[in-house]
């Protein structure tokens, strides 16, 4: 007798269980992960098969299946380019690999035809904010720090809070004490208060919950290009403080992405989807150092272009 609709979805679910069970009970198996990843792959669960390839990866870089996947995963995500870098990385090592190598040619030639796509005309954090808005039918703004409203009085939306405990915006206070008396929620939250590092992680830790779906964060200042902009106390007119610590300290979230414009002074964005590329930091972000930055920045802050960030959006 033919198996019926039915019997097919309880096949399938106990095959589910089944490599749920086997990758559970053994965490180290990448493998496992990978055999799960692909079963997601089959039923189109995208963001569930990325982020089994991408444990997998964690514990075997080199393993083909799970590059393969995370790869293919990857790009039906959206996310072209860390999958261009995944699969380049793996052809450094296995360059005869066919399959890999049928991916990376796909996902270039779709890339090719994105890059052919006019340029997005925002280049600042006012007219990247206006393009979101515009973008994605945004209608609640919020702006921690406000100053002289520069961004502020330039924003074109229905409704707008500016907080500032000294001068600009529409509320006089700190982010702390707005964000304890408010339910109130946001589709665009820009944050440049105190850029300092522990008050830039608690401004996106309450602006994430006060966050509509489908809602961005912005971050001024999270790419220094000197040291002493970066330093805690401001000694100099370009103060950017240590907000890039706090950036790099939520590159390691999993159900975060986040990437950082590469201009008036890197415009961090954060979206609430999986992280398809999360760094892992061997201390603590307030014990970071400059050298790390130095060392590290494009792959921790993932400096991109104007093209780059309306391909990711
Ligand atoms: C760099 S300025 C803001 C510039 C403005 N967003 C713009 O784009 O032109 C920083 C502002 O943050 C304010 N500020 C400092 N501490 C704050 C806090 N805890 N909460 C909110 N704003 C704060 C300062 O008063 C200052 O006006």
């Amino acid at each position: 007798m033919l198996p019926t609709a039915l019997d097919q979805k309880a096949d399938s679910a106990a095959i589910e269980q089944a490599l749920f069970q086997a990758a559970r009970s053994d965490p180290q198996n990448a493998q496992a992960h990978t055999d799960l990843g692909l079963f997601y792959t089959n039923k189109m669960q995208l963001e569930k098969a990325m982020d089994c390839f991408g444990q997998a990866l964690q514990i075997d870089p080199n393993l083909r299946d799970a590059v393969w996947g995370r790869g293919f995963t990857c790009w039906l995500n959206g996310h072209g380019q860390s999958a261009i870098d995944l699969c380049k990385e793996f052809l450094k090592k296995n360059p005869n690999d066919t399959e890999i190598k049928q991916v990376l040619e796909t996902i270039l030639s779709e890339n090719t035809q994105a890059s052919l796509a006019p340029d997005p005309d925002f280049n600042s954090r006012k007219s990247i904010i206006n393009y979101l808005i515009d973008r994605f039918g945004y209608k609640k703004y919020l702006e921690i720090g406000c100053k002289l409203d520069a961004t502020f009085s330039n924003i074109k939306i229905p409704y707008k809070i500016g907080v500032d405990p000294i001068q600009g915006g529409t509320l006089r206070m700190t982010s702390d004490r707005f964000f304890e008396m408010t339910n109130d929620k946001f589709d665009l939250i820009f944050i440049d208060g105190l850029h300092l590092a522990d008050q830039v992680v608690r401004d996106i830790h309450n602006a994430l919950s006060h966050l509509n779906n489908n809602g961005t964060i912005i971050l001024h200042d999270c790419n220094p290009v000197k040291e002493p902009h970066q330093l805690r106390k401001s000694m100099v007119p370009t103060w950017n403080g240590d907000v890039w610590k706090a950036i790099v300290h939520y590159r390691q979230d999993p159900h975060l992405d986040t990437i950082v414009g590469d201009f008036d002074q890197g415009i961090g964005i954060i979206r609430k989807r999986l992280n398809p590329d999360p760094i892992r930091l061997s201390a603590p972000y307030l014990q970071l150092r400059w050298s790390q930055l130095q060392q590290n920045r494009q792959q921790w802050l993932r400096l991109s272009t104007p093209k780059q960030i309306a391909k990711w959006l």
